[in-house]
């Protein structure tokens, strides 16, 4: 059992984040007894989960985020809080959780998003995280005054200028730049205040940034899309990166592909950190929690599943099909959206012969992996871990109390065999994750 706090390959310690996603569970959790009925838009709610993510000494909380609903959309999206607006409010409750949010690449702007992003990691004291997402939905073109979403392979190009515009705007001034004294009158260096003058494909940006260097160096970068193009961004651009895979052969090789192309770019490989989101159910006996399971599957009607595997394939209409006939033909449908997410439903569906139904009820309400007794649950964790599948979790409750009870009995068994925190070691979310404070490219050219 190693217990050392250095960053030597022995010392590895697991890293957790949690989602803060309404009631959680699948499309129809909110109808689960124990749900809190309006977590989505609840501060309360979203401060609980904050404040039992500190106690179990996690890395962060994780607020996914999308630009576009209609009537078929998880009940979740239907009426949420916008991301930063929550972390802000969660910064002033808590003291050393790191705060991270999504914003897309696709329909916002490098200056105020690079801006948002540097107020909230001052605000926080080091704690702001961005997950960069280029945003799937079709749809959100039309929220945007924009005639068309920009396909797969442009929007990833896209990602990649914004994110040279953000790091170069979060660049303006150097650490020391503000000398604010009251004798000479001197507020600040003019030779550490640096103007991007950035020209490019898609975006224009003059800057400075009206924001001082930001007490992390900058925010830290998640980047969560798993196509070979989600995979370039992230080596090239992320801190860490948030991923699902079903099995842990799946999620090793991911994991050893993105860590080579993360050193062929010239980082070291414990310079990105990578996250499995995982839904997690537990009981005191196995039984128990299958138990819990099957009471969650008893909320979802097949028509919801429908809608759910829907949105994934620019909301298809997939009630025209006969449920129990093998998973239709659909061609290309959904490659310009969830591309990485629906290639594999595909695929799914092929090789093991799948119904719409199955397909379908497989997408709205996964049987969780890490299902079980805490003691099980958290030896596959370590599994995991261990056998290089991961770097950490972002823990999502598959019931309402999964959560508070994972932190209450599975983070101890963890910090019992030295791969866990018993607390924190650093102030910031970079502290955390053990990254490397990046030095502000005109104080190393000087
Ligand atoms: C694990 C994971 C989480 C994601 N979370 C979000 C999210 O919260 N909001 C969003 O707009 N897109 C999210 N995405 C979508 C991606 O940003 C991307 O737009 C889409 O998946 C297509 O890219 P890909 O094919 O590279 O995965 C997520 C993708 C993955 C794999």
């Amino acid at each position: 059992m190693t217990q050392a706090k250095s960053s030597t390959p022995a010392a590895r310690q697991i890293h957790f984040g949690a989602t803060i996603h309404g009631p959680g569970g699948h499309h129809a959790g909110w109808r689960h007894p124990d749900a809190v009925i309006d977590a989505s838009i609840n501060p309360d709610f979203a401060k609980d989960v904050a404040r039992r993510a500190e106690a179990g000494k996690f890395d962060f909380v994780f607020i996914a985020d999308g630009l576009h609903i209609n009537a078929k959309s998880v009940p979740h999206f239907l009426n949420r809080f916008e991301p930063l607006t929550l972390l802000s409010a969660l910064s002033s409750v808590t003291e050393r959780l790191g705060l991270v949010g999504t914003l897309s690449t696709s329909y916002s702007e490098p200056f105020t998003v690079a801006r948002q992003f540097a107020s909230l990691d001052h605000l926080s004291r080091g704690r702001a995280g961005w997950n960069v997402v280029t945003s799937p939905l079709e749809g959100s073109a039309r929220n945007f005054s924009r005639d068309h979403h920009p396909e797969h392979a442009e929007r990833y190009r896209i990602a990649s200028e914004y994110l040279d515009v953000t790091k170069g705007l979060w660049d303006s001034w150097e650490e020391d730049a503000f000398v604010r004294d009251r004798e000479s009158g001197v507020f600040f260096d003019p030779a550490k205040l640096h103007t991007l003058d950035h020209k490019g494909t898609y975006f224009s940006v003059e800057g400075p940034l009206n924001v001082g260097r930001t007490p992390q160096g900058r925010p830290i970068l998640f980047q969560a899309g798993a196509s070979e193009d989600g995979k370039k961004l992230a080596a090239r651009h992320a801190d860490a990166v948030f991923t699902h895979h079903d099995t842990l052969a799946e999620a090793q090789a991911y994991y050893a592909d993105l860590k080579r192309q993360v050193v062929e770019g010239g980082r070291s490989e414990d310079d990105l950190r990578v996250f499995q989101g995982i839904g997690v159910i537990l009981g005191r006996t196995a039984e128990e929690a299958e138990q819990r399971y099957q009471d969650t599957l008893k909320l979802l009607t097949v028509e919801s599943a429908i809608d759910h595997l829907g949105r994934f394939f620019e909301h298809h209409d997939f009630s025209q099909y006969p449920l129990d006939a093998p998973f239709p033909d659909i061609g290309d449908l959904g490659s310009n959206s969830f591309k990485s997410g629906t290639d594999k439903i595909k695929a799914k569906a092929r090789e093991r012969g799948l119904t719409l139904r199955q397909v379908a009820l497989e997408a709205a309400a996964p049987r969780p992996h890490f299902i079980g007794t805490p003691e099980t649950v958290a030896d596959e964790l370590q599994r995991w871990f261990e056998s290089r599948a991961t770097d950490g979790f972002i823990v999502g409750g598959g019931t309402p109390t999964a959560f508070s009870e994972f932190v209450e009995h599975v983070v101890p068994i963890l910090q019992r065999r030295g791969l866990y925190r018993r607390d924190y070691e650093g102030r910031t979310l970079r502290d955390h994750l053990g990254l490397p404070y990046p030095e502000n490219r005109y104080a190393v050219a000087s």
